[in-house]
């Protein structure tokens, strides 16, 4: 099973959380604005977090969901943070389902800088898609 985890992190928050998703999945956390972030191979699960920045997602990862296509990935899970707003995932699940992407309706958000309680809650969400 390939998975992929991508995120877009200016503090470290979101990144924190995509790292512990990806130790659950045994693979790395590439942020967007890599050159290695690209999808070249269609990945089976598509793990993709950012955070909310004045009601917007950063620019890099506006221009990474609009670079992905209907082959990028079979489907993806969505994960942010914030302080208290979660419209960063319906910013992030658009442009999935622009690119012709499915998906998951569940998805990870924690509010600020996650804690170990929360990251292990995010492990345990990823977990789930892993099988
Ligand atoms: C300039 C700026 C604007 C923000 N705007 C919002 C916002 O509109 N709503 C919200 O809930 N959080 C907002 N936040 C909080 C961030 O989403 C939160 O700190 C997030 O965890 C940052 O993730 P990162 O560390 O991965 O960059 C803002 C933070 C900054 C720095």
């Amino acid at each position: 099973m390939k998975i992929a985890v991508r995120y877009y992190s200016r503090s470290g928050n979101t990144k924190a959380v995509a790292e512990a998703i990806a130790r659950a999945a045994g693979t790395q956390a590439v942020s967007v604005d890599r050159e290695d972030a690209g999808l070249e191979e269609c990945a089976d699960v598509l793990f993709i977090g950012g955070a909310l920045y004045a009601y917007g997602i950063d620019g890099h990862l506006k221009e990474y969901l609009k670079s992905l296509k209907a082959d990028s990935a079979k489907r993806a899970v969505v994960f942010s943070t914030s302080w208290l707003s979660k419209h960063a995932i319906a910013l992030i699940r658009k442009g999935l389902s622009e690119a012709g992407i499915p998906v998951e309706e569940a998805f990870f958000y924690a509010k600020g800088k996650p804690g170990e309680k929360q990251l292990q809650e995010a492990e345990a969400f990823a977990k789930q898609y892993l099988a």
